[in-house]
């Protein structure tokens, strides 16, 4: 049966839940700050996780929300440079609870409130002001706040940001001080680097980083001049995290390169010896690669939920058919010629109603719900204070990483990048724009947890926690 409109709103996050944690009444209880505790990222949320790794366009919500269902325990924004979220016009959708930051031709940045305590939102900038603010300004919609000090590309580093912080050390962990002191202790600050060719520059630069209060540091084993399509250079990480656990910190540090998905997870674990992965090309493939039991034949499986998805959420267009022009999986029923069809259909089609006949029926409301209900009946689920909804509903994956146990036998596969990577673009969602505040109802505060027609706070007032 497909659930109504109230029936989805039924299984997002009451109110309570999503409100940011000010509004709470001071605990009375033991079990009252319990859950308090558990309604927040800390250092042990980024622990034996495989995650979303930050993806310019391919990081685009539905994505996202499709690998939250398939397991992956948090989530990256694509990386949005300071500047350009400062100005952008905070809009709800009354009937989605898309949250959409529109500038002024597009929107910078969408997401929905099921992926708030999930979700970390990843920063570009070179200004420790500027990032603060950018940070305040989406902080009721994310749980941490991640710098990029990794993107090496022009339209980045020309700015100072990205890869260039990695040689301006000073200014990096200006930024991460700043935005530790001046965010909430709830919002966690961390950091995504690339390896410095030496690897002593690399641990200096990790224990500086480390020493300004991040909740965590993840790694992409490349230099910043290393291609995508060179082998990563996990076994580099090795060193590097057991430098961080000689530091006395319990700061986890999170491994990224070539991972294919969470089986190959324990392979970077046990190479690397880092707490958690985080999976970018393989993700951008395959959101549910985070699954013990990835979906295969993705052209009939994974495709049709996420165009009956990105309808309901009003996902741009051209937008859906990029990120579903990325997938791909193995094959066991379909041939390649068929896959390749069926892809090509989406490809040339106009908009959604075009590929009508390949979805069923447009209901993407009900795909919308078996991803909160997914998430909800995750276990363990050490970030959602309240039961899951429905206690008949399926259990879902154990998506921890199980310790590797030593010796575990077997060929590692190659380490290699996938062939035909995209680079990195500029940062933006190359969504359109959201619904403007007029155009339809509001939905009410229960859904978004927060006043949904006030517009981007200013940083002052952005968080009742802000200094
Ligand atoms: C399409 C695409 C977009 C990316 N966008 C970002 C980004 O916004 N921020 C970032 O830190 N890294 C970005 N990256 C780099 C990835 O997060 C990751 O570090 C890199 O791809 C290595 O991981 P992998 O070997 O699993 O692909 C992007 C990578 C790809 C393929």
């Amino acid at each position: 049966m497909r659930p109504t409109h109230r029936s989805v709103m039924a299984l997002l996050p009451s109110r309570k839940m999503t409100r940011p944690m000010s509004i709470f009444p001071p605990p009375e209880s033991e079990r009252a700050t319990k859950r308090l505790k558990l309604e927040h990222l800390n250092s042990d949320s980024f622990k034996n996780g495989v995650f979303l790794a930050p993806m310019v366009r391919s990081g685009a919500l539905p994505t996202r929300l499709m690998s939250l269902k398939h397991g992956a325990p948090l989530v990256w924004s694509p990386e949005v440079v300071d500047k350009a979220i400062l100005h952008a016009e905070r809009v709800v959708d009354p009937v989605t609870g898309v949250i959409s930051y529109n500038g002024k031709t597009r929107a910078i940045f969408t997401t929905h409130p099921v992926e708030k305590p999930y979700l970390i939102y990843q920063i570009g900038s070179a200004d420790p002001e500027l990032a603060v603010q950018a940070a305040k300004t989406v902080i009721q919609d994310v749980s941490g706040i991640d710098l990029n000090c990794g993107c090496p590309k022009p339209f980045s580093t020309h700015a100072g940001m990205g890869a260039a912080l990695l040689t301006n050390p000073d200014l990096l962990c200006d930024i991460l001080t700043a935005l530790r002191r001046e965010l909430p202790p709830e919002v966690t600050v961390s950091a995504k680097i690339r390896l410095l060719p030496s690897q002593d520059d690399t641990k200096k630069l990790v224990e500086r980083i480390i020493r300004t209060g991040v909740s965590a540091l993840t790694v992409h084993c490349r230099t910043r001049n290393m291609r995508p399509r060179e082998a990563a250079l996990i076994e580099r990480l090795r060193e590097i995290v057991e430098f961080v656990e000689g530091l006395g910190v319990d700061i986890p540090v999170v491994a990224n390169g070539d991972c294919q998905g969470w089986e190959d997870a324990k392979r970077v674990k046990r190479i690397t010896g880092a707490s958690s992965v985080m999976i970018a090309t393989a993700a951008e493939a395959n959101p549910s690669c985070f699954s013990i039991t990835p979906l295969q034949d993705v052209e009939t499986t994974l495709i049709p939920s996420y165009l009956r998805l990105c309808k309901y959420l009003d996902n741009y267009w051209a937008l859906t058919k990029f990120c579903i022009s990325q997938f791909k999986g193995v094959r066991t029923e379909l041939t390649k010629n068929e896959a390749h069809d069926l892809k090509s259909r989406i490809i040339k089609a106009k908009g959604y109603d075009e590929v009508t006949d390949l979805v069923g029926s447009w209901t993407g409301e009900a795909d919308l719900a078996e991803i909160v209900n997914s998430i909800y009946s995750r276990r363990p689920r050490p970030l959602l204070a309240e039961p899951p909804p429905d206690p008949e509903t399926p259990l879902g994956q154990f998506t921890t990483l199980a310790p590797v146990e030593d010796g575990s036998s077997g060929e590692d596969p190659p380490l290699a990048t996938p062939l035909d990577r995209l680079n990195p673009e500029p940062p933006t969602s190359y969504a359109p724009l959201g619904p403007s505040t007029g155009a339809r109802m509001p939905q009410p505060a229960i859904i978004t947890g927060s006043d949904m027609l006030t517009p981007t706070p200013t940083p002052k007032h952005a968080y009742p926690f802000s200094p």
